[in-house]
């Protein structure tokens, strides 16, 4: 596999792991690093033998936001022109299933990242948090509108106001993150859900993802149009009558993702 300078990316079977690695910087996320994790999960995006990722950390930071040392020069004409962190959006285009396993302090960008994956599963002693307002600016990739989805209007205002940090206990209550782990067996939970969710058909998976996340653009009555029509439309696939049949038959299905 390709050899970066801020990640880690190693295969684990049919999933895709990329450890964000700026330890000494609590993996604080330069361009340099978005835009090595953009490349990464493209690749395994485009990889056929992929059927899920993995983003993890540090035991002591997931990430501690976007890179501090990197903006703070930064002028309003140099990150308007240049549309700064508008490359952070590239994860949304991501068909796979998309894990975050967070360890350590999850902070502003490092929060946002997370948020912008399909599924959270959190260390015991993680730490979430929107503090872009302590450094005289509000957070700028997803913060306010992630986690207001996420969590509702009074948590998101409380938390992206005061800058105050939340624990993994209070976000799997709030359900922004679905479940948490002792830290030691975080990245092992996480990549078992991946190796599961990568043992099912592809495009199922991928039509699955795509219904969920229509759920935040849609209304309810356009949201259940569309999944019933990606319903139908998987009757077409050899793996709805290798699924059903194999159901049937009493046997485990051999998948083709076609
Ligand atoms: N950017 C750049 N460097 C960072 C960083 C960041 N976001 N977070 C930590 N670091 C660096 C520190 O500067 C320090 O470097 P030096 O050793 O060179 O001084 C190193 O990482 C270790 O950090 P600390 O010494 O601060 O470690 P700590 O254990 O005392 O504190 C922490 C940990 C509470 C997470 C603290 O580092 C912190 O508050 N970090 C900043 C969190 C933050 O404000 N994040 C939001 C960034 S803005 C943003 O993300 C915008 C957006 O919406 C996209």
């Amino acid at each position: 596999s390709k050899s970066y300078n801020t990640i880690l990316v190693e295969t684990r079977g049919k999933v895709g792991l990329i450890t964000l690695n700026r330890k000494k910087e609590l993996n604080a996320l330069s361009s340099e690093l978005f835009h090595e994790v953009n490349d990464a999960l493209e690749t395994y995006d485009s990889d056929s033998e992929i059927g899920a990722i993995v983003i993890t950390g540090s035991e002591k930071a997931f990430a501690a936001g976007a890179d501090i040392k990197e903006m703070r020069d930064k002028t309003f004409a140099e990150v308007y022109k240049t549309n700064f962190l508008g490359h952070w959006g590239r994860i949304n285009d991501i068909k796979k299933p998309t894990i975050a396993a967070v360890n350590g302090y999850a902070l502003g960008g490092g929060c946002e990242l997370a948020m912008s994956c399909d599924i959270i599963y959190a260390g015991d002693g993680a730490i979430f948090g929107q503090p872009e307002i302590k450094l005289g600016v509000i957070p700028g990739a997803g913060g306010t509108q992630r986690l207001t989805r996420a969590v509702g209007k009074s948590k998101a205002m409380e938390y992206a106001l005061s800058g105050r940090p939340f624990t993994a206990q209070e976000a799997e209550k709030w359900g922004l993150v679905s479940k948490i782990f002792p830290k030691d067996q975080l990245l092992g939970e996480a990549i078992k859900l991946a190796e599961e969710i990568a043992g099912f058909s592809q495009p199922a998976i991928q039509a699955c993802k795509e219904a969920v996340n229509s759920a935040y653009e849609l209304s309810l009555k356009e949201g259940m149009h569309f999944e019933r029509r990606l319903f139908q439309a998987l009757f077409a696939l050899n793996d709805k009558k290798e699924g059903m049949n194999a159901f049937v038959e009493k046997r485990a299905p051999k998948w083709t993702n076609t």
